[in-house]
């Protein structure tokens, strides 16, 4: 599907999704946000494309949501923009295949965001995290008052978003806010090896882990012990649990086919 604001390029079941207004720092307007929700159906959707990596064109990651639009927003308009895009980042977050955000640059309200809602950061040593709303008045919309407390902790959470101060990428390091910090120059090759290393395992187990996960957040831990005894259960079923445990006993690489 073509995109106006975004490129999604795919590779060896890799796809790539780049959102492309550099001159804007790739701030998401309306416009952007709603292909970013056609985007990630499309991913979710085609049989060609096992893992989605997101990350922004020029020197920004994405410099927030599109202040220029923010900044007429009725209540009513605002709530249902917040909720707008707190569904299509949940779809990010929800997919069954993995995803990755290389964070090249500024990483800044909707762009922290849309990170926080991904599997799994790899920041180059260029990139700057932050949440900046209440400089402007308002708070994070797209899920950052709950993603950044359940990945950092309550008072580091408090305390990035009250301070709205900007962090480097090693203190997004430093806080686990980022899985991995890379040079710039890197950073494209430091995220396709890391998802190669989770495409190399089985697709079913992979995708059950992370629903377990996200899920059993949510849960007490003896509903997320029940969860994750069913996904146990349910893979035994698949036939990559057998190859992947017969190719163990027969010391040799499994060949998993995703059922
Ligand atoms: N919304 C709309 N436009 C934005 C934007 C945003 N969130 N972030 C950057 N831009 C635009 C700028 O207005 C500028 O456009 P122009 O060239 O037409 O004037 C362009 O992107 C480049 O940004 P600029 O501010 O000139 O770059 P900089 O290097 O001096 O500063 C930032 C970079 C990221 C520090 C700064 O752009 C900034 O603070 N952006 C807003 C971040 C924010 O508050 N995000 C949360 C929104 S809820």
């Amino acid at each position: 599907m073509p995109y106006q604001f975004l490129t999604l390029a795919v590779e060896n079941r890799i796809a790539t999704l780049t959102v492309n207004r550099p001159d804007k720092l790739n701030a998401l307007n309306d416009a952007t946000i709603a292909e970013l929700g056609q985007a990630i159906d499309e991913v979710r959707a085609r049989d060609d494309i096992a893992g989605l990596i997101v990350t922004g064109a020029g020197r920004a990651f994405i410099a927030g949501a599109d202040i220029s639009e923010l900044s007429s927003q009725t209540p009513t308009i605002a709530k249902t923009r917040a909720q707008n895009g707190q569904s299509v980042f949940r779809r990010f977050e929800t997919s069954p295949k993995p995803v990755i955000a290389a964070v090249n640059g500024f990483a800044l309200g909707g762009g922290c965001e849309l990170a926080l809602a991904c599997h799994i950061r790899i920041a180059s040593e260029k990139a700057k995290f932050g949440q900046p709303e209440v400089k402007l008045g308002t708070c994070p919309g797209f899920g950052g008052t709950q993603r950044l407390s359940r990945l950092i902790g309550k008072g580091r959470a408090i305390q990035l978003i009250t301070t709205a101060e900007m962090i480097d990428a090693q203190e997004a390091y430093r806080i686990g806010l980022v899985n991995k910090v890379v040079p710039p120059d890197d950073l494209m090759t430091a995220t396709l090896e890391m998802m190669n290393t989770i495409l190399a395992n089985a697709p079913l187990a992979v995708a059950l882990c992370i629903e377990a996960i996200d899920h059993g957040l949510e849960m007490s831990l003896d509903e997320g012990l029940v969860l994750e005894a069913n996904h146990f259960g349910l893979l035994a079923a698949t036939e990559d649990m057998t190859e992947g445990m017969k190719a163990f006993l027969e010391k040799r690489a499994p060949a998993f086919k995703g059922r």
